[in-house]
């Protein structure tokens, strides 16, 4: 029995995004080109070589606007400049010319929900609150009996309400305080942004990541969220967070409207807007991609999950069914810890990430992934992300951040001088100079799969069928030509071929180019994408 799930043959109307492999950099922590320890653009553009190597066609840079820094970079003061720290203006114009000129695109990090309290806003609203700029954030008076409005928490913990002791007003902030929130009621808000998407569109951006779009608006009335479980006093701020519905601060059903509002903006650019949504449900999270919505979605749960072969396969194709075509998959990035430590091995990061290659939509690998780089290895004592420095009760997400391992000098090639976060080195076999020179590694395996897609695109483009097995941890789909084989669970899978002459394009754990007709065994934990053979 199959499933077949009619789709378009194309992701929409950015035409470049059809078959496309995005690649995220991290920016404080892939290259530095000036040797004060901090990653810049003139190091990404020395680096720009490496990836149209490896096969990369979209490149994501985190937000290097200026910052004060207190969640590196995700609290912009500026957002239409760069932080001397990551460089200026002329290095984010020479960055897109190589880029463009090796033929990838460039998509920056915008940070909507939440700017800076170093921003002029923010100052203004603070220092004059009759200013029109207040109302560009979400100042609410204290609760009838004193106190914060409501219950709402941060992600960072705790509340997510501090208080403004001038006017006696409390600012909502679903990170930290130094991270308020704006206000997307107010059309000024709206005005702005469009101006600084057309800013950076101008400069020649081949698009944006959202950061927390779907956070953007709340409920007008601030009603308190439901909580669904008790947590321990012990529990970390994420835990404690994600132990409440959302059902007021995230996930707003007016928030598709601001995503036309801004595809509008994008669309003469042919420029693509991308979330970054903490939406788990496949069907909520397919209307962030709605006709004249975004252009595509990042599906953020796997990357947060363990080994857990079922419920991965049910994540993926739940999802690949509902919504075939405009998801960025990905199960590594900069707040995830590194999927070969949370899964447990490299291959098994390899295998899932095969099958996100036959999905439709466009795959995304996270700075290192490449190589299958366990987490970093940070002294609790050397921690940077304020989740960890504010609370005790969470490791935080540095493991995940350490530089990007070049070569086997000091500082594994990322500066000449101690990094911003100090982590133990990486040995020769988990550099890219190392990985290089051994055919065998993970990082050509890696380039070869990208390489796989490219050449064959019936395997993201053609209609999906979805073979049903009697494994709930074995995904299989067939398009065109070619058949993806997931098995993640620990037994060998037997599957029939039937009497057509297949080869193998690709198997995770090696064997590319064999032949295979009938019945085959997929090993465990391996995925395989067969072709038909000519
Ligand atoms: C996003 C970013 C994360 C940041 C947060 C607040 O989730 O990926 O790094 O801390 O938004 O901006």
């Amino acid at each position: 029995m199959t499933t077949s799930i009619p789709t378009p043959a194309t992701i929409g109307t950015k035409r470049w995004l059809n078959g496309a492999v995005g690649y995220e950099v991290y920016v404080r922590s892939f290259a530095d080109s000036t040797g004060d320890g901090i990653g810049d653009l003139a190091g990404v553009t020395g680096r720009l070589d490496y990836l149209r190597w490896l096969g990369v066609d979209i490149v994501w840079l985190t937000p290097f606007y200026p910052s004060p820094g207190f969640d590196h970079g995700y609290d912009v003061s500026n957002y239409c400049d760069v932080d001397p720290k990551h460089g200026s203006l002329d290095d984010v114009d020479v960055l897109l010319e190589r880029a463009h000129q090796l033929g990838m695109r460039v998509v920056f990090d915008i940070v909507p929900n939440h700017t800076s309290s170093h921003h002029r806003w923010f100052q203004k609203a603070l220092a004059e609150p009759s200013s029109a700029e207040r109302d560009y954030y979400l100042f609410r008076d204290p609760a009838p009996g004193g106190g914060p409005p409501n219950n709402w928490l941060s992600h960072f913990g705790p509340s997510a309400w501090s208080l403004d002791e001038a006017s006696g007003q409390y600012w909502c902030h679903l990170f930290l305080p130094e991270q308020p929130d704006l206000n997307w009621r107010n059309p000024s808000v709206r005005a702005e942004f469009d101006a600084i998407y057309k800013f950076w569109f101008e400069r020649g951006v081949d698009g944006f990541r959202i950061d927390v779009a779907h956070g953007l608006l709340k409920h007008p009335d601030f009603p308190d969220n439901p909580q669904i479980e008790r947590v321990a006093d012990t529990a970390g701020p994420i835990e404690r967070f994600f132990s409440f519905e959302h059902k007021y601060d995230l996930d707003q059903e007016g928030n598709i409207e601001i995503f036309q509002r801004w595809q509008d903006v994008a669309r003469p650019y042919d420029a693509v807007l991308l979330a970054e949504s903490g939406v788990d449900d496949h069907a909520r999270l397919a209307r962030y991609v709605s006709p004249g919505a975004l252009d595509l979605t990042f599906f953020l749960k796997p990357g947060w999950m363990a080994w857990d072969p079922e419920k991965l396969i049910r994540e993926f194709v739940g999802l690949a069914t509902t919504e075939p075509m405009r998801i960025a998959w990905v199960i590594s990035n900069h707040d995830q810890a590194r999927p070969a430590s949370r899964f447990g091995s490299a291959h098994r990061s390899l295998a899932v990430t095969t099958l996100m290659f036959a999905l439709g939509g466009v795959p995304f690998l996270y700075q290192g992934e490449e190589l299958g780089s366990p987490n970093g290895e940070i002294d609790p004592a050397d921690r940077h992300d304020p989740i960890s420095t504010r609370n005790a009760t969470d490791e935080g997400r540095d493991v995940c951040r350490t530089p990007m391992a070049w070569n086997s000098d000091r500082f594994n090639g990322f500066s000449a001088v101690e990094p911003w976060i100090k982590s133990a080195q990486r040995p020769a076999e988990m550099t890219v100079a190392g990985q290089h020179e051994n055919p065998r590694s993970a990082l050509h395996r890696y380039r070869r799969l990208l390489s796989i897609r490219k050449h064959h695109p019936d395997i993201w483009q053609a209609d999906p069928k979805f073979v049903a097995t009697d494994r709930a941890d074995v995904a299989a789909v067939q398009r065109g030509r070619t058949l993806t084989v997931a098995n993640l669970g620990s037994e060998a899978f037997s599957i029939n071929l039937g009497d057509l002459r297949w080869r193998v394009l690709f198997a995770s754990q090696g064997g590319d180019g064999e032949s295979a007709r009938g019945v085959v065994n997929v090993a465990p934990e391996t995925t395989v994408i067969f072709a038909v053979d000519q």
